[in-house]
């Protein structure tokens, strides 16, 4: 594979396309020559035999908030680990920022799937913090005189200070989250990867954690690429959709994905998407499974983004 095949490409331009897959996507209003914050090219994603999803294709401009959605299982966590560098593709091609994947990359910022810190734990949060400037050395006290004024910053871009001394572990889930989303943009990343942050979260906290990482989106142009189960939370964030189920994938601008011929395309089964006082309801197979409905939302609907193009495909 040449993961530089694709780098100025405007869109993908190889056959033959998934039999279901309309045209290649329309050129994204960037600067031209800026390069996009990733570029998938046909990239298949595998386990040993097992194929995970595949063919998939999609960029994202710097600056968008893109949300990725799909049942368990069904690779979310594998495209963070794809863009990060952990996982290499099976096949295709993958740019981030122009480049291909690296472990370790200071542009990208990451804050994995987590189900909370050992009440014990000896850690607080400052040191957390911390070890986002200097992952691998322990403590805070061995930081420069520069790099715990980065700390400091982080912890009140996030608003944490007034509980960045006490034991991690005795924080509620959403002051912990607050903490890791400080330690993931403390080295001033151009990319944030979250993993289900939103996952054992109160409502208040969701909506005040989705705020804080939109937020850092817009303010410093920043591209979040955000894995969750349920899409309403970050609506009136989330410019851009990635939808995988059962290793078919649906990408694009939100308003054009979660639509009720896309997603029965995706399940391959007839499912009606709704819009219902700004949420988004999917009634038939794809309930529960991607969409979670369980929780009132009061976001608005996301606006703009018509006429451009989904990207569909991936295997049977
Ligand atoms: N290191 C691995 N080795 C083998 N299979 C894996 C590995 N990591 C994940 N998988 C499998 O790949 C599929 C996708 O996993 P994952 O990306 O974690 O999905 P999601 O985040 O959407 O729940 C699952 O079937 C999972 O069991
Ligand atoms: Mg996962």
């Amino acid at each position: 594979m040449n993961a530089d095949d694709n780098r100025h490409a405007p869109a993908p331009a190889h056959a033959p396309a998934p039999a279901h897959a309309p045209a290649p996507a329309a050129a994204d209003n960037r600067a031209p020559d800026e390069e996009p914050a990733m570029c998938f090219d046909r990239a298949t994603l595998a386990y040993g035999d097992r194929v995970v999803w595949s063919e998939l294709s999609m960029t994202v401009p710097q600056g968008e908030f893109l949300a990725v959605l799909g049942p368990n299982g069904s690779g979310k966590t594998s495209l963070l680990r794809a863009l990060l560098g952990l996982t290499p593709l099976a096949g295709g091609a993958l740019d981030v920022l122009g480049k291909p994947p690296r472990r370790g990359n200071p542009d990208i910022g990451y804050v994995p799937q987590h189900a909370g810190f050992d009440r014990d734990v000896p850690l607080r949060g400052r040191d957390l913090v911390g070890l986002g400037v200097n992952g691998h050395r322990w403590g805070f006290g061995r930081l420069s005189r520069a790099d715990k004024m980065r700390v400091e910053t982080a912890l009140d871009d996030v608003q944490a200070r007034r509980y960045a001394d006490a034991p991690i572990g005795r924080l509620s889930g959403g002051e912990q989250q607050r903490l890791r989303i400080a330690q993931a943009l403390v080295g001033n990343p151009r990319l944030l990867l979250c993993d289900e942050p939103l996952a054992s979260l109160d409502m208040r906290y969701q909506q005040e954690i989705t705020e804080l990482i939109g937020d850092w989106s817009r303010q410093r142009r920043g591209t979040v690429v955000f894995v969750t189960h349920d899409v309403n939370p970050v609506l009136s964030y989330a410019s851009r959709v990635v939808f995988v189920v059962d290793g078919r994938w649906a990408a694009g601008r939100t308003d054009d994905v979660l639509t009720t011929e896309t997603m029965s395309g995706l399940y391959q089964a007839p499912v009606e998407v709704l819009r219902v006082k700004g949420r988004i309801v999917v009634v038939g197979e794809a309930s529960g499974a991607g969409l979670d409905l369980d929780e009132p939302h009061h976001f608005p609907a996301p606006t703009g983004g018509h006429g451009a193009h989904v990207d569909r495909g991936g295997h049977a």
